[in-house]
Order: structure tokens, then C-alpha cells, then sequence
């Protein structure tokens, strides 16, 4: 078909219904900040100027930091979360600086400030928004109660390699859910209104490319070409400008040779230019400085020099800026305008956030801290990122016939380990494991035999299995809770192998040699490749790390008072050699039919031509073990009478698609229904489908009810061959479902 391009104007596109339902009137300028703005920065001297933009940690001494502070050199610091020291710093800067100007105060508050939620990568599994932006609003109450206004999330870096630890601080590998996910995190922390004195900025992290890192490893450069980084990595930080970020930060990874802090193509042009960002940048942790270990900057003058050139308007603690930009200035090669400009940013978001009216904390509020309402909502996200994989012959919900369980596994009583990476301030003492959890609920009613069977998830020792094995004789279902300790994902902890550590795989092997029906609960960062334990176990739920409440949560799920309703929000692969792998990628030009001879079943000496010439592995073929938006229910569910509003459609009309959902199993159940779209041919190659839509519906047993989703076809747009963002006319696919395989299709012709 001759195909013709509907250009449509980036900018001012209606992108998404929803992601502009969450724009924040905290984008807007408004001219009462702008005239307080301006009318402080003529009064700064350039030492001022300069000391807005340096973020320090504070270390030992804290009278020297007070004397730095004085003097109006540090404009903001992290890494202090308690009210009183917060307090003091602030005092300082308010009543002792010649300006008075207030610091802001950020913290690396990501799931959760002291109640702990799950990671962002299980909540995502929730694919709920509303969900997500209430557990950020908690955990803003909870932070800024202690005078933390300011957090490093959300992190919205598409993650598509699992041996990459800080996939667990992602929201998975979906461009889509990414940004829908990360726009509610945003309004969470932010609130209603950044000036009320619970709301704290966001920032969207890590800007950008980051989750690309060759091999998997932390840090490491990213090759992302220009068209791949529009279609699929920036879409979740603009969501997150569009719903009012008041902050980005830059990230570590170079791309394409030009290291994230020194990109002013991305920093001025995309953000400033294309997403009409008025708040500031602040660079990742000393990453201005390590564009030297980069080698690209000889040493921290000209890092300084392409870092505030660039358009990173605070440096995170590496002191370039405080120490070179006074001399860049004199000698002409930084313009004073590019100083005043990153000012006007930093002090443009602290006039928003009321810190000059507010400054200081009240230091007596500390009953928000694991309030009893926070810790409710932290048990709903644990039950909703939860996902069952597997349930043979519907082994849960556990009945009234069990009368003895055994629970073994490192992580059935890990209070530390289950509230996951980044967690600084949760402590575990508050937190609920499953053990504890079954034994309260339970305990009075059904026997409870413990046996761990190997102390944490790396422990080699096996001495304990026989100890497991025979509780698990005991019992009438055995309850392996096992996964990895969090220290085994986050930053810097990437893996090469995502198998089970330790004796951990010995253990589900001895206890399902005892013939009793096993069901693994599965507590990690990332996903894992479980596919012997799978098949080992009846039944398979896998809760990442699953936060302060994950235990009351999964007591309740295995039990059935709860009922699993979570989706993969990234592809679980069967072995490590296949990653990436990630469902909506490229057609190529001989795709996998599914037919093909694997690897045991090759003749001896077969010829080289005999097995057919298609993209798979030969002992993997090119299946994951679970796809993308997968999950099972204790309910089934059925999709029919799928219906288009229409199947020609043209720029400016909206698809409607609607169909038939029922609850076809036993138990009331929530499905989180997909909907994906295929655009057959385009002038460069498309994903063989993209998520377009999803929505959680409940349905009581038997019920069935007709649901629609509306895609407007300006959502249909990406960067083409001429690098233009277009709906390109020509064929689609669709499909609704309950995951990545989704089987009900239709489709369409965008004219
Ligand atoms: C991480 C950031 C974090 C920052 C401050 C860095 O090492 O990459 O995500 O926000 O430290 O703690």
C-alpha cells in the first residue's frame, strides 16, 4: 500500500488522554515566583550564585558544613533524613547566610521513606496507577515529616536486561506502562500543589539511556541511536515532565560516546527546547567529575566547563562547579547568563516548593512515620505486585483440608532482605514476614513447621536441607519461600547468573522429592531463571521484593483472601544467553516460526542448510519462560466479541475498541485487560506490538462486562525515517488479552 505521512505537531499534540490528565499546575510559571526569582538572583554575588548549585553529602564535621552553608555556598543537601539535623542545616542557611536563601533537602526515597513499599519493578506488576501514585504520596508525607522535600524518583529508565540490578528500581521494559506508572509516582510525590508542605519534588532519573548499559553491567556506555532513544526511552521522562516533575537528573552511562552530564542535546534541546522543562537538572552522583574517568574531559575544569554548558544546573558532590566556575566565568569561556539561567531554575523550584515561607519541619510530627493507613496500602501494593505463574491443579488458594504447612527458604523470614535495594531509612524491625504472618493468622489453627533449610539466599551449606525435607513430610503443602537477599540487586550489583544462589535450587529439589505439594513464593529483585524450580513446584508466585507488609499481603494471597491479580511488567527469560529479550521488539526479516529442529533432536551430521535459516537459539529457541504482561489468576477469564468503532480511521479520530470480558472461574477476580497494536509496515521497521492500553477490571465470579478502550489515533505516532514523530497511514494489528500473546485481534487502516 503507497503510504503517506500524517505529520502532526509534536509539541503541541494531545500524546495521551491520560498522561495529560496528570499535568501538575506545578509546570506553569507563575509571575509572582518569576518577580521573587529575579528580584534574588540581583542580589547574589557570583560566589552565591555558584554555591546554589553545589549538592554536598554532609560528612564528619558538621561545623565545617555549617561554615560552607554560611557562607552561601552549598544550595542543597542529601543523605540527612532526620528532622532535627535537617533542621539545624536549614536554620543556618536561613537565619545565617547573608541571603537567607532555604537549601533543598533531598533523600533517595524510591518505594517507600520508612514504610516500605515493593520495589517500583513488583509495583509495576500491579499495572495500577492509582495504586502507585498512592504509595508515593505516602511515602512524600512520611519523608517530608522529617524535612525531606526533595527525592531521586521516579526512576523511569526502560530496564530490559535482567542482569542489571537496578532493573529493580525500574518500572520493567514497557515504554507505555513506564510512562503512565512513572507520571503517577510523579503527582504522588508531588501532590496537588508542590508549595503544600507534604509534597516533595520528583525527579525523574536517570537521564538517559541508562537501563541500556552493555551486558547488563552498572555504568557501563549505552549504544542507543537517536530514532530507538525517541521510541523508547524518552517517552517516560516527557510523561513525567508532562505531569510536572519539578527535577531531572542526569544519569552515568554514556551514549554514544557523549556522557549524560556533558549531553546538552539532551539537556537543553529535548528537555528544555521540545518539553518546556522550567525546573532544574542536578547531575548524579559525582558523574560530573567521572566524565574525566569517561575521557572526556581531561580533568574537573572542563568537566565543569561541558557540564554547566550542557545544561546540569546543580553538581552532586563532586565540587567542580564550586571549585572552576568562578575562573570559567573570568576567562569567558562559561557565560555568566548560563549561571544565572541554572539559578533561576533551582531557586524557581524552591519558590514552588514554599521553602522560603516554610523552611523549617516540625520536629514533633513523627506519627505519620508507619502510620497504620500507610502500612494497609503498603499490604494492597504488596498483594497487587504479586504474580502467580504457575497453580497446578489449583494447589492455592490453600483450603480448610491443610493442617500442617511447612514453611522453609532463606526469605520466609528475611525482615531486612524482603523490603528489597534503596531502602535507607525503612526499618526492619517494623517489618512483617510471612512467617511471622502465617504463624499470627494461622498459627492457632494450622500447624506451622519451620525449617529454613539454608540461612540466606547465597548460603552454599546444605546442612539444613535434611531438616526441611523432613518438615516437609510433616506437612500437607510445603511453602518454599526463596529468591534473592536485596543486596543482590540495586546499584552496582549486577549478575551473570539469575539462577537461584546458593543451595537454594538443592533445597526445592530435596523438598519436591518428598512428593508434597510444593508452592514457591519467589522474593527478588529482578527476574530469575526458575524454570527447573517452576517445573519442580505446583505452584509459582512470585513477589518480588515485596516490602514491609509483603508478608500479612501473601498470607492473604495464599490463603485466598486475597486473589493474585499482578502482571509481568518485564519478560522473564529462560536463560540468561537470551537477553535481551523483551516482547515488543522488531520484526526481523526471518522471524522464529516455532517449527524449527532444536538442538536434540539434530541429526549427527547434519548438512548446514538443514535446519531452515530463522532468528532463534538452538537450545533455547526464542520463547521466554514467562512473556511480558503475563500473570495468573485463581479465576479465569475469557475475552470475546472483540468490536473496532471502525476499521478505517484517519488523523484526528479516536479507535475505539471494545470487548468482552468474563470472569469464567469459581472466585471474584481483578484481570488487567491489554490491549497491543501492531503497525504492519512503517518507513523504518516497527515492534511486532506495542502496549497501547491496559486497565484493571473486577469481576465477581460469572460475571461479564463489555469493555472499551479508547486509542486516539495521534497515539499511534513514532519518529519515522526522516526523524519526524508521525502516524504513518498503512495496516494495523490489534489484540486484547490478558498478556504479551494476547489472542483476540482485529485490525484497522489509518487512511
Ligand atoms: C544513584 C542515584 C541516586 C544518587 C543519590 C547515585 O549513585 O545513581 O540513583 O539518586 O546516587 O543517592
Amino acid at each position: 500500500m503507497k503510504r503517506a505521512s500524517m505529520k502532526l505537531n509534536v509539541l503541541i499534540a494531545i500524546s495521551s488522554a491520560i498522561l495529560v490528565s496528570c499535568q501538575s499546575s506545578t509546570s506553569v510559571k507563575s509571575n509572582d515566583v518569576e518577580k521573587r526569582v529575579e528580584a534574588l538572583l540581583s542580589q547574589m554575588t557570583l560566589e552565591e550564585k555558584i554555591g546554589q548549585m553545589n549538592q554536598i553529602s554532609p560528612w564528619d564535621d558538621p561545623k565545617a558544613i555549617a561554615e560552607l552553608i554560611k557562607k552561601g555556598e552549598v544550595g542543597s543537601i542529601l543523605n540527612v533524613a532526620d528532622a532535627k539535623t535537617i533542621n539545624a542545616y536549614q536554620r543556618t542557611a536561613v537565619e545565617q547566610s547573608r541571603l537567607g536563601i532555604p537549601l533543598i533537602v533531598g533523600r533517595d526515597v524510591i518505594h517507600g521513606f520508612k514504610t516500605i513499599f515493593p520495589i517500583p519493578l513488583g509495583q509495576a506488576a500491579s499495572f495500577n496507577p492509582d495504586l502507585i501514585e498512592k504509595g508515593a504520596r505516602i511515602a512524600a508525607i512520611e519523608a517530608s515529616s522529617v524535612g525531606v522535600r526533595w527525592t531521586f524518583a521516579p526512576m523511569v529508565d526502560i530496564s530490559r536486561d535482567p542482569r542489571w540490578g537496578r532493573i529493580a528500581e525500574s518500572l520493567g521494559e514497557d515504554t507505555y506502562l513506564t510512562s503512565v506508572l512513572g507520571a503517577a509516582m510523579v503527582k504522588g510525590f508531588q501532590g496537588d500543589s508542590l508549595n503544600n508542605p507534604t509534597s516533595i519534588a520528583a525527579c525523574p532519573k536517570h537521564f538517559v539511556g541508562y537501563g541500556a548499559a552493555e551486558g547488563g553491567r552498572d555504568y557501563n556506555s549505552t549504544h542507543i541511536p537517536e530514532r530507538l532513544l525517541r521510541n523508547v526511552y524518552l517517552p517516560s521522562f516527557e510523561a513525567a515532565a508532562k505531569a510536572g516533575a519539578a527535577t531531572y537528573m542526569t544519569s552515568f552511562n554514556d551514549n554514544d560516546g557523549i556522557p549524560a552530564s556533558g549531553n546538552g542535546y539532551i539537556l537543553k534541546d529535548v528537555l528544555r527546547k521540545e518539553w518546556g522543562f522550567d525546573g532544574f537538572v542536578v547531575s548524579d552522583w559525582a558523574s560530573v567529575g567521572e566524565m574525566i574517568a569517561h575521557g572526556f574531559c581531561a580533568d574537573g575544569k572542563e568537566a565543569a566547563l561541558k557540564a554547566v554548558n550542557a545544561g546540569v544546573d546543580m553538581e552532586m558532590v563532586s565540587y567542580h562547579y564550586v571549585n572552576h566556575l568562578k575562573e570559567l566565568i573570568s576567562e569567558g569561556k562559561v557565560k555568566e547568563e548560563t549561571i544565572d539561567n541554572a539559578v533561576r531554575n533551582i531557586l524557581r523550584v524552591k519558590f514552588r516548593l514554599g521553602l522560603f515561607e516554610n523552611p523549617y519541619v516540625d520536629e514533633s510530627k513523627g506519627d505519620v512515620l508507619y502510620a497504620a493507613s500507610h502500612l494497609e496500602a503498603a499490604k494492597e501494593a504488596a498483594i497487587e505486585s504479586a504474580v502467580l505463574l504457575k497453580n497446578e491443579g489449583s494447589v492455592l488458594p490453600l483450603g480448610e483440608s491443610v493442617k500442617t504447612i511447612a514453611v522453609i527458604g532463606p526469605m520466609a523470614d528475611a525482615p531486612h532482605d524482603q523490603m528489597g535495594t534503596w531502602v535507607f531509612d525503612g526499618d526492619k524491625n517494623y517489618t512483617q514476614t510471612p512467617l511471622k504472618a502465617l504463624e499470627s493468622a494461622y498459627g492457632d489453627k494450622i500447624k506451622i513447621v519451620y525449617a529454613p533449610g539454608v540461612s540466606y539466599s547465597r548460603d552454599t551449606n546444605t546442612g539444613g536441607i535434611a531438616a526441611a525435607v523432613r518438615a516437609a513430610s510433616s506437612a500437607d503443602v510445603v511453602l518454599a519461600f526463596v529468591g534473592e537477599e536485596s543486596i543482590l540487586s540495586g546499584e552496582a550489583h549486577c549478575l551473570a547468573n539469575l539462577n537461584l544462589q546458593g543451595a537454594q535450587s538443592a533445597l526445592i529439589e530435596a523438598v519436591a522429592n518428598t512428593g508434597k505439594p510444593l508452592v514457591t513464593i519467589v522474593m527478588a529483585g529482578r527476574p530469575l531463571t526458575i524454570g527447573k524450580e517452576a517445573a519442580l513446584s505446583d505452584a509459582l508466585l512470585y513477589s518480588f521484593h515485596p516490602g514491609t507488609m509483603g508478608g500479612p499481603a501473601l498470607a492473604d494471597l495464599l490463603f485466598g483472601k486475597s486473589v493474585p491479580s499482578g502482571k509481568l511488567p518485564v519478560t522473564f527469560p529462560k536463560e540468561v544467553g537470551q537477553i535481551p529479550l523483551y516482547y515488543s521488539h522488531n520484526s526481523t526479516g526471518r522471524p522464529f516460526q516455532g517449527t524449527e529442529t532444536m538442538l536434540q533432536d539434530i541429526p549427527a551430521e547434519a548438512g548446514q542448510t538443514s535446519l531452515g535459516n530463522t532468528s532463534f537459539y538452538l537450545d533455547a529457541g526464542n520463547d521466554p519462560l514467562y512473556p511480558f504482561g503475563y500473570g495468573l489468576s485463581y479465576s479465569t477469564f475469557k475475552y470475546d466479541n472483540l468490536k473496532l468503532s471502525s476499521e478505517k480511521l484517519k488523523e484526528g479520530d479516536v479507535l475505539t475498541v471494545s470487548f468482552d470480558l468474563t470472569n469464567t472461574g469459581k472466585y471474584d477476580a481483578t484481570e488487567v485487560a491489554q490491549l497491543y497494536v501492531q503497525d504492519r509496515f512503517g518507513s523504518v521497521t516497527r515492534p511486532v506490538k506495542e502496549l497501547k492500553r491496559f486497565e484493571r477490571i473486577a469481576l465477581k465470579s460469572g460475571e461479564s462486562r463489555s469493555v472499551s478502550f479508547s486509542l486516539p489515533i495521534e497515539e499511534l505516532a513514532f519518529w519515522n525515517i526522516d526523524m519526524k514523530k508521525v502516524v504513518e497511514a498503512g495496516d494495523f494489528n490489534l489484540w486484547v488479552g490478558g498478556d504479551s500473546r494476547a489472542a483476540l485481534k482485529g485490525s484497522f487502516v489509518v487512511e
